[in-house]
């Protein structure tokens, strides 16, 4: 999983290329290289680490030339080290590769057997290899790398060079996502837009088992298979989002305190108070329609899915239609149930994470309708959906998700109000009720922003702690998960969240007077199953601090601290405790001295399986 990018044209390559890594840190850094080539020479540069070493060593060491590929990398298979960094090359064959290449154990053999020599661990390199083995009796530069191609399996979208056919620059797709971005006789090929809209807005989209091949300030499409294609462009009128720290010591700060405008915008122009309903401009479905499904179903990964969990809670309260909430990675390989009489919901901040695509296109080859909810416009999988609920929260750099899952909650929330008042579970006065909660949401977050020092105090408490619980009943047990997996993620401790109700079951025998236990206490229906569940762990000695909401003395009493939240009604309390959690998460990570922005081992978006 990777990010790639390639450029031809008349302007320096290594700036071009340099740019749209930066764009594309999100997909990985662990390592980075880039490679342009310079009069039949092929200048390779690849460093280790973030993309700050690769831009030291080009400046020590510069490259030159119009032509170049690069790549920023989330290791797969092969440590984060030099030798594993790509742009691979073998003879004269260069490559750059996102992706995984299933069977490159049995190739690195047949061409070990053939006199090849690796020098990496990666899957990757066996492609260079295939490429220059097969070059040896092809015809051309694209007639090796199109047999090459037939040979692989698995998922790639790479870019090829050589150094004997310099002028030509080679570009295919199967599985992972290209773009290829056209401005007169320059090329910029991406693995998404945004690393390459600053320089121009006329996009190729690349379909799988597609090549383009550049030479000549021209490009010719065709399929693997080599019949030619026509591909029209399209013009991109959105603008890329500034990434920009606004005066916050990181990007992950910056995000949490964008939540009270991210909310807004997700709302912004879709509220029909007066109707007490709610308009999405892209869903695509009338009532008739919405009222012919017999399920929902989501699909999601990591934070996305946990906003998918809460959305059951909403949309199966208020909605009274079946929710299941699938894993990603999971549902693609068990022959899901899902009909033309499903609605499919994937859920994705980047809207490129590989296993919610391929759980999006087994639920359509099954014919259900899909409607996703995303944050990056015209990612891959709502441009693969029926229809879709843009979230609006802008550009999230942080690796750690915190604005993009509280508008998913928003999103999730506004399409309850939408599939209830078409399916008549959810009356006017109920929506008009549900729409006017909202309007209070985004000043209710900034005041929830101002409980940090208390919040700071707490991590502070507990720094030392190497396990942690988080707690919740109803809509609060997937924002006890998300809790507990920002403080992973960002502060390297080891937490779970439970359903406060199951810690019974067995998690409870993990109760001593090290681990503090997080217990989410909304003042909802829950709450005094919640106190009980709370008094279960203080008589057995464990640490609990409790989050609780504003005007509940009660509660905290018992815990060993606690702190006040405000209230926003059951459902949207838990954006409250959210942000909570986010700064406890936080604070956790700064305290202990951890990169929140680009945490060990992450990235912001997984495109392999
Ligand atoms: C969240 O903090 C994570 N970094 C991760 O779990 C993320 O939510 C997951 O990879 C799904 O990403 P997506 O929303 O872009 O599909």
């Amino acid at each position: 999983m990777c990010g790639i990018i390639g450029y031809m044209g008349s302007q320096a390559a290594a700036p071009v290329i340099m740019h749209g890594l930066k764009m594309l840190e999100y997909r990985g850094y662990d390592s980075a290289g880039i490679c342009t080539m310079d009069d039949g020479t092929a200048e390779i540069r690849r460093s280790a680490g973030k993309l700050a070493h690769l831009e030291r060593l080009i400046k020590d060491n510069p490259i030159s030339g119009t032509i170049g590929i690069g790549h920023t990398r989330w290791a797969t298979h092969g440590k984060a080290t030099v030798a594993n960094a790509h742009p691979h090359k073998s003879g004269s064959v260069v490559v750059v590769h996102n992706g995984i290449i299933e069977n490159y154990l049995a190739l690195k053999e047949e061409l070990s057997d053939r006199g090849h020599t690796f020098v990496s661990e990666t899957d990757s390199e066996v492609i260079s290899h295939l490429i220059d083995e097969k070059y040896k009796t092809a015809g051309s530069f694209e007639e090796a790398v199109r047999t090459a191609l037939k040979d692989l399996q698995g998922a790639y979208a790479l870019c090829v060079l050589s150094q004997k056919d310099d002028k030509t620059l080679i570009a295919a797709k199967l599985g992972s996502p290209m773009v290829i971005g056209i401005k007169g006789n320059e090329y910029f090929i991406a693995s998404d837009m945004p690393a390459i809209i600053s320089n121009t807005r006329e996009m190729v989209i690349m379909e799988d088992g597609e090549m383009a091949v550049f030479r000549d300030g021209g490009v010719k499409f065709s399929t693997i298979d080599g019949e030619e294609i026509t591909k029209n462009s399209r013009f991109i009128d959105w603008s890329p989002l500034k990434a920009e720290k606004n005066g916050y010591p990181n990007f992950m700060l910056k995000e949490i305190h964008d939540q009270p405008q991210a909310v807004r915008n997700v709302i912004a122009g879709r509220l029909r108070e007066d109707e007490g309903d709610v308009f999405f401009e892209a869903l695509n479905l009338s009532d008739t329609e919405l009222n012919s499904f017999e399920r929902v179903c989501m699909v999601a990964c990591g934070t996305s899915w946990h906003a998918a969990l809460a959305g059951k809670y909403l949309i199966e309260e208020h909605c009274r239609i079946p929710v299941d909430v699938e894993i990603a990675s999971e549902f693609r390989y068990r022959d899901p149930l899902v009909s033309g009489k499903t609605l499919v919901i994937p859920i994705s901040q980047s809207g490129e994470t590989a296993d919610t695509l391929a759980a999006l296109r087994e639920a359509k080859s099954k014919y259900a309708h899909i409607v996703s909810i995303c944050n990056v416009i015209d990612s891959s999988i709502p441009r693969e959906s029926d229809g879709v609920i843009y979230t609006h929260a802008g550009l999230e750099i942080g690796v750690a998700s915190t604005k993009a899952f509280t508008t998913q909650l928003v999103a999730l929330y506004l399409l309850t109000i939408r599939l209830g008042r078409a399916k008549g579970s959810i009356d006017l006065k109920k929506g008009q009720e549900m729409i006017a909660a909202l309007s209070e949401l985004p000043d209710l977050i900034k005041k929830t922003l101002e409980l940090d020092p208390q919040i700071e105090e707490i991590a502070c408490e507990y720094l030392t702690s190497w396990d942690a619980i988080f707690l919740g009943r109803g809509i609060c047990y997937p924002i006890a998960l998300e809790g507990a997996l920002k403080l992973k993620e960002i502060s390297y401790i080891h937490a779970d969240g439970y359903p406060a109700g199951e810690m019974k079951h067995g998690p409870i025998a993990l109760v001593d007077r090290e681990m503090p236990v997080f217990i989410l206490a909304p003042n909802d229906r829950h709450l005094v199953k919640v106190r009980s569940n709370m008094e279960e762990i203080i008589s057995r000695g464990g640490k609990a601090i409790a989050f609780c909401s504003e005007g509940d003395l009660e509660t905290g009493r018992r815990a060993e601290c606690s702190l006040l939240i405000p209230w926003a009604g059951e459902a949207l309390s838990s954006v409250l405790f959210t942000v909570a959690l986010q700064l406890l998460a936080y604070n956790f990570a700064i305290l202990k001295g951890k990169d929140v922005d680009q945490p060990r081992n992450l990235a912001k978006s997984v495109t392999v399986e």
